[in-house]
């Protein structure tokens, strides 16, 4: 499948879409305390997003079971919220969403702290995140897709953490996984040119120690095989002539 251009008319629905998650993802992580259940953010997710008017994309997705992707500490993505999982003082928990708006899909994960979380904790979770932001400044037209990933391994070396590699990004628009894939680590050839009117969900999963994961026998949980924590950050981007736009920040 070719990489999609969308039109004016179908950027505006993208940004609606993405502006209606930020929303969302604002909301669950003011709800955020310990001693909810996993499936206590869920219920909320997905009451939010169908509030809004939206649908929520990942359920029943290859037959993914929730609305909302719940995973703590050692768990990288893909946690299937459950009720007797509960959140614990100090715990990281990683939320990926997303949600269908007339037609058009948006993606965004972010990882929050729950309560006081320990100083190493909170290194991993804001270099994920500046990790996005080193691989956006290549996410010119012009540029080529893998001037992201290289930006992205660049930043992440110095830190000696473990990059995913198993899973990437994704183009996205009237289906959430769209070509390009768009891997978090360095690649030897420099992919597709990036055109305006792209939609990129750029999304670094980024672990304390290797970069091995595994999965566990639900066949969604993602897990570090060494048991390290692990963080993800994750928006929806729009490419442009000039500056890129990130359509999920709140
Ligand atoms: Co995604």
């Amino acid at each position: 499948m070719a990489i999609t251009i969308k039109s004016e008319r179908e950027i505006e629905l993208m940004r609606e879409s993405c502006r209606l998650l930020s929303i969302v993802h604002k909301e669950m992580e003011e709800a955020i305390r310990p001693g909810m259940s996993t499936m206590d953010i869920d219920i909320l997710g997905d009451s939010l997003i169908r509030k809004l008017g939206c649908i929520p994309n990942f359920k029943n997705y290859n037959g993914y079971p929730a609305s909302i992707c719940v995973s703590i500490n050692d768990e990288v993505v893909h946690g299937i919220p459950n009720k007797r999982r509960i959140l614990q003082e100090g715990d990281i928990v990683s939320l990926d969403a997303g949600l269908i708006y007339k037609g058009y899909h948006s993606d965004a994960a972010r990882t929050h702290g729950v309560g006081q979380i320990s100083d190493a904790a909170r290194k991993l979770i804001d270099v994920t995140r500046q990790s996005f932001f080193e691989g956006i400044k290549m996410a010119k037209a012009g540029n080529h897709l893998h001037d992201i990933s290289n930006a992205i391994d660049a930043f992440i070396k110095p830190y000696g953490y473990g990059i995913v590699t198993d899973l990437v990004g994704h183009g996205i628009g009237t289906n959430l996984h769209e070509d390009p894939q768009i891997p978090n680590f360095a690649q030897r050839k420099r992919g597709p040119k990036l055109r305006p009117g792209m939609t990129l969900a750029i999304e670094p999963m980024i672990n304390m120690g290797r970069a091995d994961v595994e999965w566990l026998s639900d066949d969604w949980t993602v897990v570090t095989e060494d048991g390290s924590w692990s963080a993800h950050y994750e928006n929806t981007v729009l490419i442009t002539d000039g500056e890129p736009e990130i359509l999920t920040l709140y």
